[in-house]
């Protein structure tokens, strides 16, 4: 694997950063999971828009362009020759002092990283999940903004340990007014009729990425789409629940908190969704050979 670190590749064995990089330090800095395929790198510029906004939120000035890290991003899938796959783009903070203050950091790095990733085994994907709402809250707007992607994922590895613990994959976070907000890598859908729902990005949750694909393909297909606060009773429920990201892409939940969703099987809603989210990632995307 030849990996992407501040314009130059180096093998799986050389790819090293500092122990003094803040990104190790204090968690300062952040990141994007993107896709790969067919050749394509999925909804490439709106990743890339999404990691500017994260920089600009905790004033991270990012040592390249919009334009560079695209480029960046493609090329290492060309030195990869990945055609489906899972890239991870981080910027951190950089080499600074042992003491937390970011600006003794002289200079951002840029990582690429392209692999492949399997968040569920395949037999979650068609009979789906099982999961429960955790005690640890989402993180507040105020404290660590959900928006952004930041290095620092420890409040959804805590819920995640949880989820563990309670024997489950993944987890429901509720805000700190108990509403839900997303899961620790994914956000939440429910269907009610004709109807799709998912929590406002005011209640906690990532600007989610295949969130928004989702939305889209399901108001073409003439579903109404809205973004109500909701609770745990609405989601217990739901004719059908499903989780997006861009790891784990659409996948059906079938049980939340012991209770069973719908039929207890995935929905056709759930499943019309996932073959047009297909269709769209296999025939869209920034070309890697062009
Ligand atoms: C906390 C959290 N919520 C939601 C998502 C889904 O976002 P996206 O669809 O952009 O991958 C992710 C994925 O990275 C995430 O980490």
């Amino acid at each position: 694997m030849k990996i992407f670190i501040d314009g130059k590749y180096y093998s799986e064995q050389n790819a090293k950063i500092s122990v003094f990089d803040h990104g190790l330090l204090y968690g300062d800095g952040i990141f994007e999971g993107i896709r790969a395929y067919n050749g394509r790198v999925f909804k490439l510029k709106e990743h890339i828009d999404r990691l500017f906004y994260s920089a600009k939120a905790i004033l991270l000035d990012i040592p390249m362009t919009h334009a560079q890290i695209m480029k960046a991003v493609v090329d290492t899938c060309r030195q990869n020759k990945l055609r489906n796959g899972y890239i991870r783009l981080v910027v951190t903070r950089g080499i600074g002092t042992l003491g937390l203050n970011p600006n003794r950091c002289k200079k951002p790095s840029v990582i690429v990283i392209a692999g492949k990733i399997q968040l569920y085994p395949p037999e979650y994907y068609k009979n789906g999940l099982d999961i429960i709402t955790v005690a640890t809250t989402r993180n507040l707007h105020n404290a660590l903004n959900p928006a952004i992607k930041s290095l620092n994922y420890l409040n959804n590895i805590l819920a995640k340990i949880e989820a563990n613990n309670g024997g489950v994959e993944e987890a429901i976070m509720l805000n700190s007014e108990g509403y839900v907000a997303e899961c620790t890598g994914d956000n939440i859908f429910i269907v009610k009729g004709n109807q799709l729902f998912t929590p406002p990005l005011s209640a906690g949750a990532l600007y989610g990425i295949t969130r928004e694909v989702v939305i889209n393909l399901a108001k073409d297909s003439g579903m109404n789409v809205s973004e109500p606060n909701l609770t745990r009773y609405d989601i217990y429920n739901a004719d059908e629940c499903f989780l997006t990201g861009t790891g784990a892409e659409l996948i059906p939940v079938v049980k939340i908190d012991g209770r069973v969703i719908g039929t207890g099987k995935p929905g056709a809603v759930t499943k019309q969704l996932v073959t047009k989210y297909h269709t769209l990632t296999n025939g869209s995307g920034e070309p890697i050979y062009p």
